[in-house]
């Protein structure tokens, strides 16, 4: 754990302080932690403790006032095709078809026709979107605009997914689904993975580790190892191991929410 030539991701003492007219916002305090290669790592914190945008900074589209985030020991001043990126909003282009979509990276990147339609192929059976190849997004659900939101930052090969809530809009049942589809996808291609979510269950459920993070500024508050089996199915919410770290991970996101609350209003 402690053998950081191992790290994929070292988040170093990061600050942020946000800059407007009339007052700074520090929105992260010196937050520091790392990601092991594979790793499927969840953050879990309030509303407004700093979240996105340590993945912003991790996905290079803001710097760091302080501190710095290295993947494989090298500092991270920019984007890159070496992180993709899963947002809650639907970020799909709408002029482009389903297929179309999941091969934009690819196209940018040279690759000929064939080459991009054997990955498309691939992840358009992979998240179950066999027959709306064709499709434009306003015809898919939720549901399946995240589905190809996922596909598309996997076609493109990253070394790390950075997902901020992105089952965030959905309702619960789809939600679920998309939790197994992921940890499906997760096991054919072990990409090390960044998973922000305000949800415990989601947090509990998908991840390895979870980081708590503290009411603004951001700090890591707690490290979590959630130590479940990999063969992650729905009964295993109902289990006790489940239930045990779910009451672990809400005792402290609520000192976290009191705190917020308290200074917020
Ligand atoms: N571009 C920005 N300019 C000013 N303040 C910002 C900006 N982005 C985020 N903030 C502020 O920084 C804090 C953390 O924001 P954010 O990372 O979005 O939180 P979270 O994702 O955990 O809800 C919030 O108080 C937010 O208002
Ligand atoms: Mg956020």
């Amino acid at each position: 754990m402690t053998d950081k030539a191992q790290d994929k991701l070292i988040i170093e003492g990061v600050s942020k302080t946000f800059t407007g007219k009339e007052r700074q916002v520090v929105a992260l305090a010196e937050a520091s932690f790392s990601v092991k290669p594979s790793e499927f790592v969840t953050i879990l914190g309030p509303s407004g403790c700093g979240k996105s945008t340590i993945l912003k900074i991790v996905a290079g589209l803001e710097a760091p006032t302080s501190g710095r985030v290295l993947l494989d020991g090298r500092e991270i001043t920019e984007p890159g095709r070496d992180r993709g990126m899963v947002f809650q909003t639907y970020t799909l282009f709408p002029w482009l078809t389903v297929q179309e979509n999941i091969e934009f990276g690819l196209d940018v990147a040279g690759k000929t026709k064939q080459e991009r339609k054997e990955v498309s192929e691939h992840y358009i059976e992979k998240i179950g979107l066999r027959g709306f190849e064709s499709f434009f997004p306003r015809d898919l659900s939720g549901g399946m605009k995240q589905r190809v939101a996922i596909a598309r930052a996997l076609a493109n090969d990253p070394e790390v997914l950075l997902m901020d809530e992105p089952f965030g809009a959905l309702d619960a049942q789809t939600r679920t689904v998309m939790q197994e589809l992921l940890l499906d996808v997760w096991d054919e291609s072990h990409k090390t993975i960044l998973f922000v979510t305000h949800d415990v269950d989601e947090a509990v459920f998908i991840g390895d580790t979870i980081y708590v993070m503290t009411a603004r500024p951001g700090q890591i508050k707690a490290r979590i190892d959630v130590g479940l089996p990999d063969q992650r199915t729905f009964d295993l919410k109902l289990s006790e191991e489940f239930m045990q770290i779910k009451r672990q991970v809400m005792g402290l996101i609520r000192e976290e929410a009191w705190k917020a609350a308290n200074t917020n209003t």
